[in-house]
């Protein structure tokens, strides 16, 4: 199969350190062949090679301008043996980080000696310290490149042995390239305005222009405009963690106060302090390498504490000195067991009531998720969702909720007393799964609500961001919508599965507090009033709207946290009005003993985010990127496995850009932003639904299978897909590792039908349409019995959940049937209806299929017959399906007339 020509923008913000290093060996090559036998030919690919990589490299601090002007000269020499060595040191270095600290990765060949060598290197380098963070610092200077050498220079000299970090400067000339740079350069922490900057590039290369144009799209209209200060916002629109200075001979006092200048952590008048300018770096990296928990944690482990409260293993006495349990102790090291204590004293703080360092790591955190408050959550995202339910919802608030959202949100529902108003996702019956609930299913049901009188109930909207499977809602358009029809609706968004996008310029947009940012910037821009005029009421009133979003995120699921380690985030204008019973909820769902290494972990996961989250989710879109890659171009893979597209799990009426898939022909990376931008999905590229029903294997028989011979973990399954996700601890090996295990499996597939002629052909081709095509119909939310309706004839579907629930609580209200009983097709056929007095949820995915009061239907009961998962929570196949008695309806329903008609 044809390679799809993929733009080159494209492949290079998607595949770029791949690139990177496949170009350094690809000169390494060069040179090797031309020292061997030179070859006018040889040198002039190795030239050019060379023209592509200069670009690229100039942005960036390793190997620097020194090492590039030495390649440079090597190979204008034919010197191919010093060429070879030292593309190989650079390539090497590259490959595994070692620059960072290793200074031979600085050495050019035959320079050992070198006088200019200790000011180059990093003082932590080769001076037999300790290892430092290393980090570079971005210089945009208006100088000529002649001064941009002793720029660098200056800078160095101002390291000292005391300084925590080792900063490496990297100048560029215009307001292009410095985009450039905070785009590709991952190592970039800080960035220097030095004012007088022009603004266009002389970078060459097409591929590094696609990539501004795609990010800058307004940014050439306003080249007359402030280009420090639209730097500035451009750099932070990209990476909002980054730390600006700005070195000006305007007016300082004047700029540091004015609006504009707000996103500059700091200004400098002319630079007339360098080091002040140093200093001033290294602090705003502390600020973010700071873990104020982690670090007093770490402090109180080595001090010689003793305790007297509950808690044995703190200190770990009763394991270390235990004749029988000493192993706990030698597999989890002795600082598990230091860093425990139940008290708060000793700058513990407390979780419940936060005053010292978990609140300044909260803090910490709301600032890197981008909200204005964030709370740590030690029982994983379904204590925070519950939190949040029962904080902002009142009994009797009606509640508008995708059906196949977490478990954890239906139980929130019943203890808040809220009703819910199921709207269904659509569905992918081929795979057997959901997608994610659409704009209109949701605008539709507000209008109801409002056309019935309801409106003044309706508190919230809840929604999975992304859901499971990797479907993206279009956070800003579906808040706008709703918010036109109900102005201060509350969100909540479960983004479980996707707090790493916040560190991703690509898929940010795509986050609650990415639209929540967003929307808040478009309501106070002095325009939106004439725009909400000519709208006719398809945007929010601007006197009425609020914004109201809250973001529950598994930090455990996609950032370097422990188990349970989750966040609430916060961006809610009105939180004054909720704040007391949000403190309650917090205190009704948190033990009295969180757990110390978790809040530990979720400080340092926020510090990891802050200073490498974008080069982490960067290579993790990459990697997945590539795996799709491999899988659907794979000659033999290929035929029985598929990683599915985004075409073939996104409908096109919620792809309306029309795009298909990652590395799409002529697809320019502006056009495929353009496509994060307006379609209503997109599918979060990590997120591999890998299609095995081909193989003749369903998804748990391959999931077993990749586990017992290959040793490969997968955790959600559908009838013919599993779901592979890749993360920011995936690297090219795994990718490698599952590549492998398609391809021997394949090659095993063949081979048996090779060798088992037609008989074995014939199985193998029924077993494949039985898995492919004869797919289960998924069931809708079928509606809430009539006794749990306050107006039956109401064409809205909510329904007090909770009544069924607690009704089910009295035995004699509960009757079981056999799953496969005859009963249950006569009862489908002839009545009475089957009520479900539980939540019936199968996991993975964990959503209900039933919930307590829901009217059952043949599509849920065909369903439940085809299901293929082990665990379905709520039902008992031995007992059957747990229904609470048509009696007891009857007498609920009288009950509550009774009630009514009082
Ligand atoms: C969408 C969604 N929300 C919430 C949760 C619960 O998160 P946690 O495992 O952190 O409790 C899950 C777990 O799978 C989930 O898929």
């Amino acid at each position: 199969m044809n390679k799809p020509v993929e733009s080159a923008g494209a492949r290079s913000f998607f595949s770029a350190s791949e690139d990177r290093n496949e170009r350094w060996r690809e000169l390494h090559r060069l040179a090797k062949a031309l020292a061997s036998g030179q070859t006018d030919k040889l040198r002039q690919e190795a030239t050019a090679l060379l023209g592509q990589l200069t670009p690229l490299e100039e942005l960036c601090g390793y190997p620097g301008p020194r090492l590039m002007a030495q390649v440079g000269e090597r190979l204008k020499e034919g010197d191919g043996a010093t060429l070879a060595r030292l593309t190989q040191r650079i390539s090497v270095a590259l490959l595994t980080n070692s620059y960072r600290d290793d200074p031979e990765a600085w050495k050019s060949d035959e320079e050992d000696d070198d006088p200019h060598l200790p000011s180059i290197l990093p003082p932590s380098i080769g001076r037999g310290q300790a290892r430092k963070p290393y980090a570079e610092v971005l210089i945009v200077s208006p100088g000529e490149r002649s001064t941009w050498e002793p720029t660098r220079e200056s800078l160095r000299k101002l390291r000292r042995d005391t300084d925590q970090f080792v900063v490496e400067p990297v100048v560029v000339g215009s307001f292009e390239d410095a985009v450039l740079a905070v785009l590709v350069n991952y190592n970039i922490q800080a960035v220097v305005l030095f004012d007088g900057f022009g603004y266009p590039s002389h970078a060459p290369l097409a591929d590094l222009r696609e990539l501004i144009e795609a990010y800058l799209p307004k940014a050439a209209a306003a080249r007359d405009g402030d280009l420090a200060m639209l730097l500035s916002r451009a750099a932070h629109a990209i990476r909002p963690e980054l730390d600006i200075y700005l070195a000006t001979d305007r007016d300082v006092a004047k700029l540091a106060g004015a609006d504009e200048a707000s996103g500059v952590r700091r200004v400098f008048y002319a630079l007339e302090e360098m080091l002040e300018l140093h200093l001033a770096i290294l602090e705003g990296l502390q600020e973010r390498y700071e873990t104020p928990y982690f670090d007093n944690l770490k402090k109180y482990a080595q001090r010689p504490i003793g305790t007297f409260h509950a808690l044995p293993v703190a200190r770990g006495k009763s394991i270390f000195k235990s004749n029988w349990i000493r192993d706990m102790g030698e597999f989890y090291g002795a600082n598990l067991f230091l860093a425990e204590s139940s008290a708060t004293t000793g700058g513990l703080d407390s979780l419940l009531e936060p005053t010292g360092n978990i609140k300044v790591a909260q803090d910490k955190a709301a600032r890197a998720f981008g909200g204005d408050r964030c709370y740590f959550v030690t029982n994983g995202t379904s204590t925070s969702n519950k939190i949040i339910h029962m904080a902002v919802c009142r009994p009797g608030d009606i509640v508008l909720i995708d059906r196949d959202c977490h478990k954890s949100h239906h139980y929130g529902l019943v203890l808040a007393g809220a009703q819910p108003y199921y709207i269904d996702a659509f569905p992918l019956t081929q795979y057997s799964m959901y997608g994610s609930l659409a704009i209109k299913p949701i605008t539709d049901a507000l209008k109801q609500l409002k056309a019935e009188g309801k409106l003044d109930r309706v508190r919230m909207l809840v929604l999975t961001n992304c859901t499971f499977d990797g479907h993206v809602a279009n956070v800003e358009r579906t808040m706008l919508e709703c918010l036109a029809i109900k102005p201060d609706l509350i969100f909540l968004w479960d983004e479980a599965w996707f707090g790493f996008a916040r560190f991703s310029p690509f898929l940010r947009r795509r986050t609650a507090m990415g639209a929540a940012a967003k929307l808040r910037a478009m309501f106070s821009d002095p325009q939106y009033k004439k725009r909400f005029q000519e709208s006719k009421g398809a945007l929010p009133d601007p006197e009425k709207v609020r914004i109201r979003v809250y973001e529950s995120d598994s930090v455990h699921k996609s950032m370097s946290c422990l188990r349970q380690g989750s966040v609430i985030v916060v961006a809610d204008q009105d939180f004054h009005t909720v704040e007391a019973s949000f403190k309650e909820a917090f205190f009704t769902h948190t033990s009295t003993s969180p757990n110390l290494q978790i809040i530990a972990s979720l400080d340092v996961a926020r510090r990891q985010m802050e200073l490498e989250g974008y080069e982490l989710v960067q290579r993790a879109i990459q990697l997945a990127v590539e795996m799709r890659r491999e899988v659907n171009q794979h000659p033999l893979i290929s035929k029985y496995f598929k990683a599915a597209t985004p075409a073939e799990m996104i409908p096109a009426e919620y792809r309306k850009s029309g795009f298909t898939d990652y590395g799409q022909p002529g697809w320019t990376l502006a056009k495929l932003i353009g496509a994060l931008d307006s379609d209503e999905f997109f599918l979060d590229p990590t997120r591999i639904t890998l299609l095995c029903g081909n193989a003749g294997y369903d998804g748990s028989q391959f999931k077993a299978l990749l586990a017992s011979e290959y040793d490969i973990q997968i955790n959600k399954t559908s009838r013919n897909s599993v779901l592979v996700q890749i993360n920011i601890n995936n690297t090219k090996s795994d990718l490698a590792h599952l590549i492998k295990a398609l391809a021997d499996m394949s090659r095993a597939i063949d081979k048996r039908l090779a060798e088992g002629g037609a008989p074995e052909q014939a199985t193998f081709k029924a077993r494949v349409k039985s898995l492919v095509e004869d797919v289960p119909d998924l069931p809708n939310f079928s509606r809430f019995h009539d006794a749990f309706r306050e107006d039956p004839k109401s064409k809205t579907a909510e329904g007090h959940m909770r009544e069924a629930f607690y009704l089910a609580y009295d035995a004699a209200a509960r009757e079981y049937v056999k799953l496969n009983a005859k009963e249950v097709d006569e009862r489908l056929k002839n009545g009475p209806e089957m009520v479900s007095a539980k939540f019936v949820i199968p996991y993975p995915p964990g959503f209900p299929i039933m919930v307590p009061g829901q009217v059952i239907t043949p599509e849920t009961i065909a369903f439940m017959r085809k299901l293929d998962v082990k665990e379905i929570h709520g039902f008992n196949a031995s007992l059957g399906l747990e229904l609470l008695k048509p009696a007891a309806l009857a007498a609920l329903k009288k009950g509550v007339k009774k009630e009514r008609e009082r």
